[in-house]
């Protein structure tokens, strides 16, 4: 009977350490570069996510800029929020990614699990312009790139949170330049902002704007 018991706490032992070292071995492979290069290479983008070239250029200055705390408005899918994640994960930060639309939500929180980013990027269901007062702290990173003619309403709720040094990116400012023209207008002439434009990619034929935030 004692045999019988020892022998089933055994097998138990047995079978819980072989869960815990498969599920561990799961997390070790979704967080590997090499998986992570894979996921990015294999994404199935749509037309609404970045292109290749502005999501590296929007890693590369979350990384640079060694960002601790950033949002992005409009996820989609979660192309630009994966990138950035990786890029955040790396400063020890934290993403927001802002979205309206329940499947996309669905659809960016599914791909930043299988990246194992999902605690290092927070996607948060509903209106931009009614979550945005939400958040609370001060930011670094913005990444603005939802409805184009809403470009300054989003920036005017950030910009009260946003820290001497905080990087903001703007996306499609060149084919949509028209709709965002306060957006451009104002953050070409603040004193307060360094911009410029850029072309990462020439996939769409577009371009993001770069400020940084002197004082
Ligand atoms: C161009 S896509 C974003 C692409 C994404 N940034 C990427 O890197 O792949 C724009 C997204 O903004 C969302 N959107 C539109 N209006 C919004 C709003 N008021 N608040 C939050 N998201 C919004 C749309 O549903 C859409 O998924």
């Amino acid at each position: 009977m004692k045999l019988r018991r020892l022998l089933i706490v055994s097998l138990c032992i047995t079978v819980v350490g072989f869960g815990s070292l498969l599920a561990f071995a799961g997390r070790e492979k979704k967080n590997s570069a090499d998986f992570r290069n894979q996921f990015v290479k294999d994404f199935k983008r749509t037309g609404l996510n970045t292109t290749v070239g502005d999501a590296m250029m929007l890693r590369i200055l979350v990384e640079s800029a060694r960002c601790k705390r950033g949002v992005e408005v409009g996820s989609a899918t979660g192309f630009g929020a994966v990138n950035m994640g990786i890029a955040f994960e790396r400063t020890g930060g934290h993403l927001y990614t802002l979205e309206i639309d329940p499947k996309m939500v669905k659809a960016c929180r599914e791909n930043l699990e299988k990246v194992g980013l999902e605690k290092t990027v927070t996607c948060i269901e509903g209106d931009a312009l009614k979550t945005l007062p939400g958040l609370k702290g001060q930011f670094d990173f913005v990444f603005i790139d939802a409805v184009k003619r809403d470009y300054m309403k989003y920036f005017k709720l950030i910009e009260p949170k946003l820290k001497p040094g905080a990087v903001i990116v703007g996306d499609n400012v060149i084919r949509s330049e028209r709709a965002m023209k306060d957006f451009l207008d104002y953050i070409q002439t603040s004193p307060d902002y360094d911009t410029v434009i850029i072309r990462a990619s020439m996939e769409k034929n577009d371009g993001m704007s770069i400020s940084y935030k002197i004082k």
